[in-house]
C-alpha cells in the first residue's frame, strides 16, 4: 500500500489526474474504472485540461462507472451519467460507446447487472480503478453488511448515504433509494485501485478501513488485500496516519 498525503488539493488532483493520464498516455487501450461523488471532481478538471494541452488521447481507451441510481432519468442533474458527461465525457474524444455505466432505468435491473458483469469480462481486468470513500466505508455501493457481493447488483443505499448525498438534491426525499453497483469482487480484480480521501470528516474511517481488521463491515477495509493500493489524501483527511 502506497499512502501519499498532500498538503494541498491542487496537487493531490495533479497527481491523481498524472497517474491516469502517465497510465493512458503508456497504454492507450486502458480500461479504467470511475467514480463520481464530490471527491473526483478535481481530478477529472485535471484530466481535462491535460488533454486541451493536447498531452493525452482518450479515442482508444474503455472506462466503466461503478455505480448508477436507480430511477433517475439519464439526463437528471444528478444521475451519474450526466455527472460524467459534465465533468469529464463531454470534455474528452472518449467514444460513447466505450464509456460504460450501469443503466439505472432498465426495466430489468438484475438483467442490467448481468449484462454489464459481461461488459467487464469482455473488458478483460481494469487497469486503474478510482475509488472515493463513504462515511460508512461504503467504496461503490457496497454498503457495509454481513457479506459482501462479489459481482454488479442492485443495492438499497443506507440512510446515511443518502443523507450525506442529499446535499446534492433539493431535498432528502428526492435522494434515491436504490443504486446499481459494481461489486468488491471486480473492483479488488482491479489491477491497480486509486483511493482518494478528503477531508477532516473521512479521517476516521480512512484510517480504520486502512489499519483496521478486514471486515464486511467496513467495505473499504478490504482494499488492505489488494496488492496494488495507492491512497491520495489531503492532510485533514491523513491526519491519524502521522
Ligand atoms: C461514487 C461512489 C461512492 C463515493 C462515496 C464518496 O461513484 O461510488 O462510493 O465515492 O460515496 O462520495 P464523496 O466523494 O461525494 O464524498
Amino acid at each position: 500500500m502506497n499512502l501519499l498525503t498532500f498538503d494541498s488539493h491542487a496537487k493531490l488532483h495533479e497527481s491523481g489526474a498524472g497517474i491516469i493520464t502517465g497510465l493512458v498516455q503508456t497504454n492507450p487501450r486502458a480500461v479504467l474504472g470511475l467514480a463520481t461523488g464530490g471527491t473526483p471532481v478535481g481530478i477529472y478538471e485535471e484530466l481535462v485540461k491535460d488533454y486541451r494541452r493536447g498531452l493525452t488521447r482518450f479515442k482508444d481507451v474503455t472506462t466503466f462507472n461503478l455505480d448508477e441510481y436507480v430511477g433517475l432519468p439519464e439526463d437528471h442533474a444528478e444521475s451519474y451519467r450526466n455527472y460524467m458527461n459534465m465533468h469529464l465525457f463531454h470534455h474528452i474524444d472518449l467514444p460513447r460507446t466505450r464509456a460504460h455505466i450501469p443503466d439505472g432505468n432498465a426495466a430489468d435491473p438484475e438483467a442490467e447487472c448481468r449484462r454489464y458483469d459481461q461488459l467487464l469480462e469482455q473488458a478483460g481486468q481494469i487497469d486503474l480503478q478510482l475509488l472515493g470513500l463513504g462515511h460508512n466505508g461504503h467504496i461503490g455501493f457496497n454498503e457495509p453488511d454481513h457479506a459482501l457481493i462479489s459481482g454488479t447488483h442492485v443495492v438499497q443505499l443506507r440512510e446515511e448515504t443518502r443523507r450525506a448525498n442529499a446535499r446534492f438534491f433539493d431535498s432528502m426525499e428526492q435522494v434515491p433509494t436504490h443504486a446499481l453497483t459494481m461489486g468488491v469482487g471486480t473492483i479488488l480484480k482491479a489491477r491497480m485501485i486509486l483511493l482518494v480521501v478528503k477531508g477532516a470528516d473521512k479521517a476516521d474511517i480512512v484510517h480504520r478501513a486502512l489499519t483496521g481488521p478486514i471486515t464486511t463491515d467496513c467495505p473499504a477495509s478490504l482494499l488492505q488485500t489488494h496488492p496494488h493500493l495507492v491512497v491520495l489524501m489531503d492532510a485533514e483527511a491523513g491526519r491519524l496516519f502521522a
